[in-house]
């Protein structure tokens, strides 16, 4: 989960902004100061491990072998995973690895990258959550024993044993966090991934019954991120605006083709039909879980409002109007007008925006500051054009 969803969870849950706000200033280092802290492992806890380390160097191969025949063997968990012997060999190597870095007790970036790698290679090799943090349980347990295993033989008494049992426990699980994080982190995005795939290719239905075509869908959701940038709306809310705008001509699926692609003007009848492009792209997407397509009905329904209330399909009326709506309408119409369709040429921008002008006035199509918003930004919006018109031709 990355930050910024992170901090809306918690402020959907109540916690303050400001407690929220403190984790988007979190910078790696403090990251793991914050963890260490958590559970309380500092350099008292070095200073206890040192009493047993040469003793467990001895002991690292025996601790991997141990691990991996638990892992691997016969009375471990075998029948559920299927690794190959070179694999395996590997993954020991890599196991006593970690040993000596943990006994070197450099705990800097590149120890906790690894550690971050751990995580995100047991995800990869399709290991579930379960497992992964039950081997870690055992791992624990498997290297304290090797700790009275030291103690014993090197004679410490009883509360040097338990101070560097207690230590080290501490350390394996500020290092098991970072690579469970990761773990969990790389589903999240698998997930994000798959989500995007899915919006992308619900566009993709859409654009093959629209005359408008996908290139207008990628400039009217970047349009709308300028906008909402600019009327000082957060970056969630951009990203969020940026995801769930491609969606409001979704409706258009349930549109006959003759209407949909017709040449010239459109009958009474065939622009009533028309507007119902609003309500079936709602529908479609209302019910949703996700909170992009969540979004995306709201604009789906909201975008052909007027700010005066003599839009479709509800006749809202100024802020009754979702604030997405009103963005998305202006990225919108600013793209048709600059656009070719089939039923008309493309405008120029000086000429579009004439045009757009008269619709902000008061008691008309668009709201006042979104569209001065839009003409603040005019200048990154014809970029972000040229970019767009650049890469499709
Ligand atoms: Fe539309
Ligand atoms: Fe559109």
């Amino acid at each position: 989960m990355d930050k910024d969803k992170f901090k809306k969870v918690l402020q959907d849950c109540g916690i303050s902004a400001k407690g929220a706000s403190m984790l988007d200033k979190l910078t790696e280092e403090q990251h793991v100061k914050l963890i260490e802290n958590t559970i309380n492992f500092g350099n008292e806890d070095i200073e206890n491990i040192k009493a047993i380390k040469n003793c467990m160097e001895e002991y690292f191969e025996e601790i991997s072998e141990l691990l991996y025949s638990r892992i691997t063997g016969e009375d471990g968990i075998k029948e559920n995973v299927d690794i190959d012997k070179e694999l395996v060999e590997q993954l020991k190597l890599s196991n006593i690895y970690y040993l000596k870095s943990l006994f070197e007790f450099n705990y800097d970036d590149g120890y906790y990258k690894n550690r971050i790698a751990d995580g995100l290679a047991h995800n990869i090799f399709g290991i579930s959550p379960s497992l992964y943090i039950a081997i870690y349980g055992y791992y624990n347990n498997l290297v304290s024993s090797f700790i009275f295993k030291c103690s014993q033989k090197k004679g410490l008494n009883l509360i040097s044993t338990l101070k560097a049992a207690n230590s080290i426990q501490k350390k394996l699980a500020v290092d098991n966090t970072f690579a469970i994080e990761s773990y969990y982190k790389k589903s999240m995005d698998d997930y994000y991934k798959m989500e995007q795939e899915s919006l992308s290719r619900l566009m993709t239905i859409a654009e093959y019954k629209d005359a408008a075509t996908g290139d207008h869908i990628a400039r009217v959701s970047n349009y709308a991120k300028v906008i909402a940038k600019n009327i000082g709306m957060d970056e969630l809310f951009q990203e969020k605006i940026f995801y769930s705008s491609p969606m409001h001509d979704i409706g258009k699926v349930g549109i006959p083709d003759e209407i949909i692609l017709k040449p010239g003007k459109l009958t009474e009848q065939e622009f009533e039909k028309m507007k119902t492009h609003c309500n079936i792209g709602y529908e479609i997407l209302k019910n949703s879980s996700s909170p992009v397509l969540k979004d995306g009905s709201i604009i789906a329904r909201s975008h052909h409002e007027d700010f005066n209330g003599e839009g479709y399909p509800l006749g809202l009326k100024g802020e009754e109007i979702p604030i997405e709506g009103r963005i998305c309408k202006i990225a919108d119409v600013f793209d048709a007008l600059v656009s070719k369709r089939c039923y008309k040429p493309s405008l120029s921008i000086k000429k579009a925006i004439e045009i757009m002008e008269k619709e902000m006035v008061p008691g008309k199509s668009f709201d006042p500051d979104c569209f001065y918003a839009f003409l603040k930004g005019i200048e990154e919006i014809i970029e972000i054009k040229k970019s767009i018109d650049q890469t499709i031709d």
